[in-house]
């Protein structure tokens, strides 16, 4: 995939819902993953996270959004149902992105959406949870510039779909 990526949120709490973040970015490629203000213990994580994630791919832990330190020419990205949020769908994702989720219980704070170069919603009736809007993102980005083909108009796969191998395995074996 083109660029990079992190993926965290703010004031999570609950242990299960950051190991699915960690796990899922993990899968997806992230480049990092990180917490601001975070509410959970340690040790929930690990057990949720089975694929020990912090071997591959470093975890920051800020405890403000003044403390956050992302990579130059890092664009932060909102992930939140907000007026002002652009349609995933019809997003381009920035090549060097940090995606941020709101808490279980609230949104993300108006602190952190002025931080943000872009917010993005999902195209869902109702909220979902954390960690499945996560996954939906990082999907998404997969999509965007991830080099697939266009689909087919009729249904089922490319009639190429041996050209496109090479890429597959090259996501698949990138760790
Ligand atoms: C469970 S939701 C927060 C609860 C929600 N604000 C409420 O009380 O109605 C947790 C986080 O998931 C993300 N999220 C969930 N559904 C979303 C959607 N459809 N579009 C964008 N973000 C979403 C946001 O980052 C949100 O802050």
């Amino acid at each position: 995939m083109r660029g990079y990526f992190g993926i965290g949120a703010e004031k999570i709490s609950k242990a299960m819902n950051l190991g699915a973040v960690l796990r899922t970015g993990n899968a997806f490629g992230a480049s990092f993953a990180f917490t601001v203000g975070a509410h959970h213990r340690a040790r929930e994580v690990a057990l949720s996270d089975t694929a020990k994630s912090d071997i591959h791919m470093p975890l920051y832990e800020w405890a403000s959004l003044e403390e956050m330190r992302l990579p130059k020419g890092c664009s932060l990205v909102g992930v939140e149902l907000d007026p002002r949020a652009i349609d995933l769908p019809t997003f381009r994702h920035p090549l060097q992105a940090a995606y941020i989720l709101g808490p279980e219980k609230g949104n993300l704070s108006d602190e952190a959406k002025a931080l943000c170069t872009h917010i993005v919603k999902i195209p869902t009736r109702f909220c979902v949870n954390l960690s499945v809007a996560a996954a939906i993102v990082m999907y998404d980005r997969t999509l965007n510039l991830g080099g697939w083909p266009p689909r087919p108009i009729t249904e089922g796969g490319p009639p190429d779909a041996e050209k496109w191998e090479a890429p597959r395995a090259r996501r698949a074996t990138r760790q």
